[in-house]
């Protein structure tokens, strides 16, 4: 299961894709509330997975384009088929890569977006330095997760025994601040719904 989160793959990935599209909504929705957009920004969802957030992110700058990446190759035919329309508009467009070697050029992005997503990065020091690197100067950056290490959740705490056997990186709300501040962002705020395990994580690219 921990696997299908990772890089949803099958038929069991593509049903796991179109739950998470609604299951975390409502995160998504508390997460973005933190970042404004300009009206013809140009903004990147990284690990994309079903896609809704980047419908969310293409109603929030209705003059721009959303680009939304994904390593699993049944997360972006999911994102593509959620965002059908905007694509045909030429107002989002879906690419497979990992975030370790960011398909974009530098200072590409006025905002980065990252949902229930960075805990499964390789190498989290190098994987925000490639966030900054496609941001533009004055772009922000935000990671959104529901879990956190401390969070007083029944979920955080599973997911926290857990870490060494599924790989995830579980970092403490200091520790969020410390790996946007070692990648050079500025004004790092750490914003917590602690009751909810929720966790958002937000810099500016000086
Ligand atoms: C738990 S899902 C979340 C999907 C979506 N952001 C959401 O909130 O519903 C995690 C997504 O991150 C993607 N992902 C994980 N590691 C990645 C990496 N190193 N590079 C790109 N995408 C990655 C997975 O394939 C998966 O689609």
């Amino acid at each position: 299961m921990k696997n299908q989160c990772k890089k949803p793959t099958g038929w069991l990935g593509r049903w796991m894709l179109r739950n998470m599209n609604s299951r975390h909504s409502k995160l998504t929705d508390w997460g973005l509330a933190h970042i404004s957009a300009g009206v013809r920004d140009t903004i990147l969802d990284v690990g994309c997975g079903g896609g809704r957030t980047v419908s969310k992110l293409a109603a929030m700058a209705p003059g721009g384009k959303v680009y939304g990446i994904d390593h699993s190759a049944d997360s972006v035919a999911t994102s593509r088929k959620t965002n059908a329309g905007l694509i045909d508009n030429g107002r989002v467009e879906i690419q497979q890569g990992s975030v370790s070697q960011l398909p974009f050029s530098d200072g590409m992005f006025d905002r980065v977006t990252a949902v229930e997503t960075h805990f499964f990065w390789p190498n989290l020091p190098h994987d925000v330095g490639e966030v900054w690197r496609v941001l533009k100067p004055g772009g922000t950056a935000i990671l959104i997760a529901e879990i956190y290490k401390g969070a007083p959740t029944a979920m955080s705490r599973l997911a926290e025994k857990y870490s060494h056997k599924s790989g995830m990186t579980l970092l403490t709300v200091d520790e969020h601040r410390q790996l946007l501040e070692n990648a050079r962002f500025s004004d790092v705020q750490v914003d917590v719904e602690a009751s909810k395990g929720w966790i958002c994580a937000m810099g500016k690219k000086p």
